[in-house]
């Protein structure tokens, strides 16, 4: 059975994510930002074993630093970075309006926090010897798509795929060289 980190796990996809690994018989080590109010999680971790609750917020780096000491040691065989915000409203990410401040933020959780959510766990994925980092992007990010939607969730989203794409090309030269 697996063991898999799950980041915004206390609702929305992440949750169903965690209930889902956890449903199957693999452990979870579920991420949310303020463990105390994620009832809902709570109540998983109550009645599934497999189920681990961790504190991780990813506006603040120093608890993905916390983490990945609290999980020295332990082999993570799949990441998911799920947690992400929509940036600022609809209406303030625009051509016609935008909230420059807002749009920062949703760069920082969107496109930054996952690659260092993935370089602090990196070593827990190696140790798994067929670790796998899923990143939860969105349509939105795509080049190809031509909605008018919010300016920064979309940039957010397509510089995440940039660089998730550019870390998998890094990782796979490193595993060529090693096998060589
Ligand atoms: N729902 C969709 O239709 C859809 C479509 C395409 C892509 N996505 C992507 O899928 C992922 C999950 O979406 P969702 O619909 O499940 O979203 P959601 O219901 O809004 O949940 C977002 C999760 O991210 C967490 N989060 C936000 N800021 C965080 C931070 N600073 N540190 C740690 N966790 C943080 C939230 O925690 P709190 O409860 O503490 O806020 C929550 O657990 C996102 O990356 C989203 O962009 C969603």
């Amino acid at each position: 059975m697996a063991t898999v980190l799950i980041t915004g796990a206390n609702r929305g996809i992440g949750f169903e994510l965690a209930r889902g690994y956890c449903a199957r018989g693999d452990s979870v080590l579920a991420c949310c930002r303020n463990p105390a109010t994620a009832n809902a999680l709570a109540d998983l971790a109550e009645s599934n074993a497999h189920v681990e609750v961790h504190a991780l917020d990813l506006a603040k780096p120093a608890t993905i630093s916390k983490l990945a000491g609290t999980l020295t040691g332990r082999t993570i065989d799949v990441l998911i970075n799920n947690a992400g915000i929509q940036g600022p409203a609809m209406g303030e990410q625009s051509l016609a309006k935008m909230d420059y401040e807002g749009w920062a933020e949703a760069f920082a959780i969107n496109s930054m926090a996952p690659l260092r959510v993935l370089q602090a766990f990196l070593p827990n994925l190696k140790a798994s010897g067929m670790g796998k980092a899923i990143t939860i992007t969105s349509q939105m990010g795509a080049m190809a798509l031509d909605w008018p939607m919010g300016y920064a969730y979309c940039a957010s989203k397509a510089a995440v795929n940039k660089v998730m794409r550019l870390a998998s090309v890094e990782l796979a030269t490193r595993r060529k060289w090693r096998s060589r």
